[in-house]
C-alpha cells in the first residue's frame, strides 16, 4: 500500500469514529431530577374502583403517569388482559415496578420506563391513570389536549382544575379506612364555563364506603 493510500485510509478511519462518537454525544441524553410529588401507593381496591370508572376493556393500552409499585398497570392486565405502560421518574419506583410485573406474570402486557411525565407523548393510550398533585396535573393538560377522542382519564384525589369530570366518585376504602375522590374525564376534556358546573369540587371530602 503506498503511503497517500494509506494516509486516506487512517483519515476515512478518523472520520468515521469522529461521527459514531459524534452522533453518541449528540444523543438526548436525558437529566432526570427529583420526583415532583412523593410516592403514595393507592390502595388496591380504590385502584379496582379507578379501572372500574375509566371502562377498561382487553384492547385499551392503560398508561398510569407516575406508577409508583406499578400496582395501577398491574392490575389492570391481570382484570382486564389489556397492555401498559407505567411511567416513574424514581429509579426505586421503576424496579419496585418491574419486580412487581415479574411477580404477577404481566411482563408481556406491561412496560415500564424511567422518564419525566413532562417529556412524554400519550397519544397513544387509551387511558391514563393519575395520583398526582393539581399544580402538576394542570402543567399536563398540553399533553392531554393531543390525547385521541374518547380517551378516558381517571385522577385519584386531584382533578383538572377548570375542567368538567363526567364523573366524580367519594369512595372509603377498607385497606386505610380514609376517603378518596376519584375524577374521570373524557377527551376532548371540557372546559368549565360556569362553576356550577364542576360536578363536585375538585377536593371533596369522602361519603360512601368502597365495596
Ligand atoms: C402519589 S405516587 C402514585 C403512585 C401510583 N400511581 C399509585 O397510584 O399507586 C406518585 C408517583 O409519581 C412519581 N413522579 C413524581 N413526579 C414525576 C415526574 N415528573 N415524572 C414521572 N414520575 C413522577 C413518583 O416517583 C411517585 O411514584
Amino acid at each position: 500500500m503506498n503511503r497517500t493510500r494509506k494516509a486516506l485510509m487512517i483519515g476515512i478511519a478518523l472520520a468515521a469514529s469522529a461521527c459514531v462518537l459524534g452522533g453518541a454525544l449528540r444523543r438526548p441524553f436525558q437529566e432526570f431530577h427529583t420526583p415532583d410529588v412523593v410516592y403514595v401507593g393507592t390502595p388496591y381496591d380504590v385502584v379496582s374502583a379507578m379501572l372500574r370508572m375509566a371502562r377498561i376493556k382487553k384492547d385499551d393500552l392503560v398508561y398510569d403517569l407516575g406508577c409508583g409499585d406499578g400496582r395501577m398497570v398491574v392490575l389492570a392486565a391481570k382484570k382486564y388482559g389489556c397492555r401498559g405502560m407505567g411511567f416513574d421518574i424514581d429509579p426505586e419506583r421503576v424496579s419496585a415496578s418491574r419486580e412487581n410485573l415479574r411477580r404477577n406474570g404481566v411482563e408481556a402486557l406491561v412496560k415500564i420506563v424511567r422518564a419525566d411525565l413532562m417529556t412524554l407523548d400519550f397519544r397513544e393510550a387509551d387511558v391514563l391513570s393519575l395520583y398526582l398533585l393539581p399544580e402538576i396535573n394542570e402543567k399536563l393538560v398540553p399533553q392531554f389536549e393531543k390525547l385521541k377522542p374518547g380517551s378516558r382519564l381517571v385522577f385519584h384525589d386531584y382533578g383538572l382544575e377548570g375542567f368538567k369530570p363526567d364523573k366524580t366518585l367519594h369512595v372509603i376504602s377498607n385497606e386505610d379506612n380514609m376517603g378518596h375522590t376519584l375524577y374521570l374525564y373524557t377527551t376532548p376534556l371540557q372546559p368549565i364555563s360556569d362553576p356550577a358546573d364542576a360536578n363536585g369540587a375538585i377536593r371533596s371530602s369522602p361519603v360512601s364506603r368502597h365495596e
